[in-house]
């Protein structure tokens, strides 16, 4: 068997397409331009182009982005009345910090500082636990893309065995979460499993995000599997590859997301989405989130 390769990129170009028609139809009928505002705090140069990213596919689909910087040694207090001032301010309709923040500022107090309504990375506490119940109003980007890629590729969750590789708070948990809410068997290992293979054999859908290169190889995947690859990690040679050896495994699956170019493109798409969907709610638009 040779697996079939997702597309992400496809995926990702063909939904902010859609998004783009969406929100010109929304400044149309309603005079709603979806804004979205960017907090930058230092200058670590990844989250640099992260939010450079950001904010370009924002121009590109037609949101309004604001991008804020502030100094390393920016104080909480300032950091907080800023997220206020965003929260009040009613052409906002996303906040989004972006993360890591310098050491002397607490993460939880800022993530939670951000209106439940705007918070389109989904990491308030109220959008976590909303998970457990399918009542979230923001599903996080990264494991919102997983199940967008796996909703366009037809894969049925339902009565499927899943296993997360990865149990990290912002792809491990919530894409768990969001599958098994699907009705889903999902198990989560993690670094301490013991005989990951077992738990990893079993699965029709293996989701991958433990940011080890080669942590699964083809005698660790049942045959016909789907398999999800969501690390991202830079070899000494410079290549940047998943956490699945993909040669290996692409011959024993049904479907596999490569790295580059599957899972990766995804995640701004759904930051789109959900500053897109902030917007409609606000002129109120609504649409269940599918599966959630
Ligand atoms: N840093 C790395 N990934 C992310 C993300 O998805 N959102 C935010 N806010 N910060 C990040």
């Amino acid at each position: 068997m040779t697996a079939r390769i997702i597309d992400g990129k496809a995926v990702a170009k063909k939904l902010r397409a859609e998004y783009k028609n969406r929100i010109a139809q929304l400044v149309a009928a309603k005079g709603v331009t979806p804004g979205l505002a960017v907090i930058l705090v230092g200058h670590n140069p990844a989250s640099q182009l992260y939010v450079s990213n950001k904010v370009r596919a924002c121009a590109d689909v037609g949101i309004r982005s604001e991008r804020i910087e502030m100094a390393a040694d920016v104080s909480e207090q300032v950091l907080l009345a800023e997220i206020d001032r965003l929260n009040a301010d009613p052409t906002v309709h996303g906040i989004l910090v972006q993360l890591p923040l310098p050491a002397h500022i607490e993460v939880r107090q800022v993530l939670e500082r951000i209106s439940v309504a705007k918070d389109v990375d989904g990491f308030h506490l109220y959008n976590v636990g909303g998970l457990l119940t399918g009542s979230t109003v923001f599903p996080p980007c990264t494991p919102y893309g997983v199940q967008k890629l796996l909703e366009h590729e037809n894969v049925q969750i339902a009565g499927r065995n899943v296993c997360v590789v990865g149990a990290s708070n912002i792809v491990g948990k919530p894409v768990a979460m969001m599958l098994m809410q699907q009705d889903a068997t999902v198990s989560i290992c993690h670094k301490l499993t013991r005989d990951l293979a077992m738990f990893t054999l079993l699965a029709d859908i293996l989701v991958v995000a433990a940011g080890v290169p080669n942590l699964i190889v083809p005698q660790m995947v049942r045959t016909g599997a789907v398999v999800i690859d969501v690390g991202i990690n830079r070899l000494p040679d410079g290549r940047l590859v998943g956490d699945v050896d993909f040669e290996g495994v692409r011959k024993k699956a049904s479907l596999i997301s490569p790295v580059p170019g599957g899972v990766g493109p995804m995640t701004v798409t759904m930051l789109l989405f959900n500053t897109l969907r902030s917007a409609e709610r606000t002129v109120g638009i609504e649409e269940a989130a599918p599966g959630l």
